[in-house]
């Protein structure tokens, strides 16, 4: 390559987007295979590349940026409360905490919180207080509480959440796996029920629009269906709502449209705004209370940054109706990608999702190459996104898009897309 790394960590230039490209490539693990845009300032709907190329950012740090980039009412309860205190661990009490606590339950409506910091620890959590729950108040033996899954689930990371997962390229060679846990087909209401016939299932842990999947959106009355079998065989609803929580889907909660109020809720992502990983864990007295001192924990878990970010994260997703807004651009994208694309070319074959979590399907039988080549092109005319799943891309943009830059954006996909139906 035409330059020297050594020179360009040591001097003080400014680098090119190939240039910062090269040092992940060399210095960090390859455990990502991104696509080739360097990102240096976000505002909103926008993200500027080191070259000063403007984007709309259609992942929004897959949901987590939900109030837009930067949102300068979340950065200000973070430099404020940054020159304040930061971090006293939970050895100490802080004066944010508690009021943080009283905040979110009473915004989602939960009698307490267990505050973590990432996504993956928030399903961690979930899991330890669900296994608790079945010893302590159900009566399950000693070491023999069984989770249920739904197939194509993803919750992250660690060596808990792989182990519930179908995919291979999560699993192999990460083994072994964490025992407990029983999958069943995602969708599969007849599965469920036959699964929770075992006495000693504490839970059934489910997203209720599965995002990594490719945007799967069950039938209607599923989850309404699962959560009562739930309740009739004495198991836990846990949602996972990390992905789909905060506004994403039209409600504040996936699981309000549904008109139940799952047992456990975990939230990530959007509850900071993207500003820091701020996680929960939301449930009854009952439930949580089966925890005691010195049984979980974190360093971070409750920290007064994270907490005065968590509360302004969500003062703005009530003040500025992104829930309302999420559902109404929504539904002007689907029926766009359906009009101009689905029903106009075989090139894809569907369009799903709710509020502003959706995706399109590509018909890719020949290349499986076909979403990353639309997904370059995309970049190239101004709009960032990623496929999942090779023939999968999904389309998530933060909540505060305008209905007329929602159609710019819909333009740059429609004419994107149809350049690949021409060649
Ligand atoms: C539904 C769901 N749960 C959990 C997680 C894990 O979150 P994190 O990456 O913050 O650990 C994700 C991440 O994509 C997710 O989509």
């Amino acid at each position: 390559m035409g330059y020297n790394l050594k020179s360009m960590l040591t001097g003080t230039q400014t680098y090119s987007s190939a240039e910062l490209m090269a040092l992940e490539d060399q210095y960090g693990a390859h455990n990502y295979h991104p696509l080739p845009v360097v990102l240096s300032r976000g505002e909103g709907v926008f993200v500027w590349d080191v070259e000063g190329n403007r984007y709309y950012d259609f992942l929004s740090a897959y949901s987590a940026v939900n109030q837009g980039h930067c949102h300068p009412r979340i950065i200000n309860a973070l430099t404020e409360q940054a020159q304040k205190l930061t971090l006293t661990s939970r050895a100490f009490y802080n004066d944010v905490l508690g009021r943080y606590e009283k905040y979110i339950t009473e915004y989602f409506g939960y009698d307490r919180v267990l505050p973590m910091n990432t996504g993956v620890e928030g399903g961690e959590t979930a899991v330890k207080l669900c296994r608790k729950w079945a010893y302590e108040v159900k009566g399950v033996p000693a070491n023999q509480a069984k989770i249920i899954f739904a197939t194509g689930n993803f919750w992250g990371r660690t060596l808990a959440a792989i182990s519930s997962s179908t995919d291979p390229s999560s699993t192999r060679n990460f083994g072994p796996y964490m025992p407990g846990y029983v999958l069943v087909p995602y969708n599969d209401l007849a599965a469920l029920e036959e699964a929770l016939q075992d006495p000693h299932v504490a839970g059934f842990m489910v997203e209720p629009i599965q995002g990594e999947a490719g945007v799967v959106v069950p039938d209607e009355g599923y989850l309404r269906k699962a959560y009562e079998l739930c309740k009739q065989n004495n198991a836990l609803f846990i949602a996972d709502e990390v992905q789909t929580g905060i506004a994403r889907t039209g409600e504040l909660l996936c699981c309000d449209h549904h008109g139940f109020k799952p047992d456990i809720v975990i939230l990530g992502k959007a509850l900071s705004g993207g500003v820091l990983p701020v996680s929960a864990v939301l449930t009854s007295s009952e439930i949580m209370l089966t925890i005691h001192p010195g049984e979980h924990g974190s360093t971070y878990g409750g920290n007064p940054l994270a907490c005065a970010v968590a509360m302004a994260a969500l003062d703005v997703i009530r003040d500025e109706n992104l829930s309302a807004n999420a559902q109404r651009l929504g539904k002007i994208f689907r029926q766009r990608m359906q009009e101009d694309l689905v029903d106009k070319t075989d090139l894809i074959t569907l369009v799903r999702g709710m509020g502003l979590l959706n995706a399109i399907v590509i018909n890719d039988s020949e290349t499986g190459d076909l979403g990353w080549q639309i997904c370059l092109k995309l970049r190239d005319n101004g709009l960032l996104a990623k496929p999942t799943h090779g023939n999968i891309i999904r389309f998530a943009p933060p909540l505060v898009m305008t209905e007329e830059q929602l159609h710019e954006c819909c333009d740059i996909i429609v004419k994107t897309v149809l350049h690949f139906t021409e060649e």
